[in-house]
């Protein structure tokens, strides 16, 4: 398998309404999918050839293989 396909990590929301923003691959760049968080769920994300960047938006842990961090406050 393509090794632009192995990375995961995971999202977990610190509050309702976090959402999870796939951009596509490829020439253009734009959302795809966006998905929604309530407080405490957590969503697997694995980058596929649909997918080459995850844009957050709200209060989330980030725990990647770079390590884990926090969005900022809005
Ligand atoms: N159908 C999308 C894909 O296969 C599902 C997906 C994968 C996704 N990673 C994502 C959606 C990250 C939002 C964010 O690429």
């Amino acid at each position: 398998m393509d090794t632009k396909f192995d990375s995961y990590f995971v999202v977990k929301a610190k509050e309702n309404g976090v959402n999870v923003i796939g951009l596509t691959r490829g020439k253009d760049t734009r959302f795809h999918h966006s998905e929604k968080l309530d407080e405490g769920e957590v969503m697997v994300v694995q980058f596929t050839e649909h997918t080459s960047a995850v844009k957050i938006r709200g209060k989330a842990t980030l725990m990647t293989p770079f390590g884990t961090m926090e969005t900022e406050e809005d």
